[in-house]
């Protein structure tokens, strides 16, 4: 699969540009195993890095121009093309907006980067939730970093820049005003660990996940239900919480503890006050589900899945029937837990199954999915993988 994808980056580029790439660079996609719609609230989340990732050969222009294709096999190549000073919210706009994006940062922060020639592909699924634009822009970051020597991968100071210069991307030119997470994950995730990441402090600790030793797999699924974080809910939430900080007179909802909440209902209409509580008791889940993970015991970290779900259905307002479907169906199955993983409003849940169980859980799934008559559900189990890296 892997080969494969280079090779399809690495052979369409040779076509269209009439030269071979300087290199093949690629990032993964993530799931976040706790802590949702904490990170623009300088709080906690937990995400491991996908096996599945985003591919892109890359060469130097010496014109000043960025040209794209993406290539998704058995469909139209896709092309956007701009000046690099005329990158803007419009131009190149759509997807090309968030490779665009990366250059532009770059440039703002004062690195030279000039033009190029980029051929991409994905195995990330778009629109699932799971980060497939993170996966772009920091695989594109990658491939621009190493294109003008700037050396950025090869350190976690450097590989912060880039992190830095992803989020700019999506919040200032692809109009997507994401928190870090999803750009931390894919520029600095380790095989084997999820990374807890504190944004308050900035710092980001690595958690060895070893669910197998516990006879537990990692199941996701894709619900294939609409998901898009640039369509106004995602916007509605954080603001929510940045007006609840103010009236609360707090810099950030992280300052606050589940000993606050009183005081939170008497002061904020219902809705803010329920969606504080989502925080707040989100990020008091990270660090419980931390230890529940180096205590082995998964019974726990289900039950804290599952918290999360209710908290994010009910308090926060962003899961879906589809979403909330595969929770039930997986914990009657069998599973310890589940939950929606990611922004919400569609795309993809998580559930931690026994090993032996994953057939029984997918079917039980796949079986709701076809009585509901929604779209086919995409299930598979997954491992932490790696942070951005130069392929070839
Ligand atoms: C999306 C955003 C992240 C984060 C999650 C919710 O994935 O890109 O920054 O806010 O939603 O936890």
């Amino acid at each position: 699969m892997t080969a494969d994808l280079i090779g399809l980056v690495t052979d369409t580029f040779g076509d269209l540009v009439g030269r071979d790439p300087e290199g093949v660079w690629s990032a993964p996609g993530r799931v976040n195993l706790i802590g949702e719609h904490t990170d623009y609230n300088a709080g906690l989340c937990l995400p491991i890095a996908l096996p599945q990732r985003t591919y892109v050969a890359a060469g130097a222009r010496s014109d000043g121009r960025l040209r794209v294709t993406s290539i998704t096999p058995g469909r139209r190549p896709s092309h956007a093309e701009v000046a690099l000073t005329e990158i803007s919210r419009e131009h190149p706009g759509s997807w090309g907006g968030y490779v665009a994006g990366v250059l532009w940062a770059l440039l703002a922060e004062g690195y030279a980067v000039g033009g190029l020639d980029l051929v991409l592909t994905s195995a990330v699924p778009v629109g699932a939730g799971l980060s497939s634009s993170a996966a772009l822009t920091c695989s594109v970051a990658a491939a621009a970093s190493d294109v003008y020597r700037l050396g950025l991968l090869d350190t976690d100071e450097g590989r912060r820049v880039l992190i830095a210069a992803t989020i700019r991307a999506e919040n200032e030119i692809a109009g997507a005003p994401t928190g870090g997470m999803d750009q931390t994950a894919a520029l600095l995730s380790r095989p084997g660990h999820a990374l807890r990441l504190d944004f308050r402090s900035g710092e980001v600790t690595p958690v060895p996940v070893d669910l197998s030793s516990a006879g537990m797999v990692l199941l996701v699924c894709d619900t294939r239900a609409s998901h898009a974080l640039n369509d106004g809910q995602y916007a509605e939430r954080r603001s929510s919480c940045e007006r609840a900080a103010a009236t609360l007179g707090v810099p950030s909802l992280r300052e606050l503890s589940v000993a606050d909440l009183p005081r939170v209902e008497r002061e904020l209409d219902q809705v803010d006050a329920r969606r504080v509580r989502h925080v707040v008791t989100e990020i008091h889940r990270v660090d419980a589900c931390i230890q529940s993970l180096r205590d082995g015991d998964m019974e726990e970290a289900g039950r804290l899945f599952v918290a999360s779900h209710e908290s994010l259905r009910d308090d926060y307002e962003v899961s879906c029937a589809e979403l909330d479907a595969v929770v039930e169906e997986a914990v009657a199955a069998g599973a310890p837990g589940a939950r929606m993983t990611g922004g919400g409003f569609g795309g993809s849940a998580i559930a931690l199954v026994p090993v032996d169980e994953v057939d029984v859980v997918t079917s039980a799934i796949e079986t709701r999915f076809s009585r509901e008559g929604w779209n086919e559900p995409h299930c598979f189990t997954a491992t932490p993988g790696s942070a951005a890296y130069r392929d070839v």
